[in-house]
């Protein structure tokens, strides 16, 4: 009877095999998958940030916010394009109590406080509001031009 046994021995390796094999895949994709979903600073993008940070209740009015991907420093402070790409994210919508972009009332007692608190927070954070609007690529000019443009805006 020894081609009986072996001819099970034979079907009992080939469905061993199957099983590691299947294991070993399973456990290979899942390996993807973390790796696939590590968040490194860099990887985040003001977007990201502004999920992080946002506050428990939030309650959103009005369009969605638009998200942007970070925006890499153009070197040139150009104080509109980076409202528009950083800063629109929270600013447009009053997003999280944000003074919003182009409303006097909700500027004035920030312009109060002198333009040097206003480029200190814009650069440092101030509460929700991240430093450099979650977009370490920002030079502290960059930052500033974008405060004048947003003040020059609540006029
Ligand atoms: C993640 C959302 C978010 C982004 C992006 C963002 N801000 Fe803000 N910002 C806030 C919030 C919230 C406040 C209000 C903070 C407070 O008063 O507690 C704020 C406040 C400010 C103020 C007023 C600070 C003060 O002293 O009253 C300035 C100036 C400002 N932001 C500039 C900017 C600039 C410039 C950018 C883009 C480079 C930017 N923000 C991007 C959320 C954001």
């Amino acid at each position: 009877m020894a081609s009986k046994s072996s001819g099970k021995f034979f079907i009992a390796s080939i469905v061993t095999f199957i099983i590691v094999f299947g294991l070993i895949n399973v456990l290979l994709s899942s390996m993807q998958d973390v790796a696939k979903a590590v968040v490194t600073p860099e990887s985040m993008t003001a977007a990201d940030v502004a999920e992080r940070i946002k506050p428990v209740a939030a309650v959103y009015i009005g369009e969605a916010p638009v998200i942007v991907a970070a925006v890499e420093s153009t070197g040139a402070a150009n104080g509109e394009q980076v409202v528009k790409n950083v800063c629109a994210l929270c600013h447009s919508s009053g997003m999280m109590s944000s003074p919003k972009l182009g409303n006097a009332k909700d500027w004035a007692p920030r312009i109060e406080q002198g333009i040097d608190t206003l480029y200190s927070n814009a650069i440092n954070g101030f509460n929700m509001m991240p430093a450099r609007g979650g977009n370490p690529a920002l030079s502290d000019d960059e930052v500033k031009a974008a405060v004048d443009h947003m003040i020059s805006q609540a006029k």
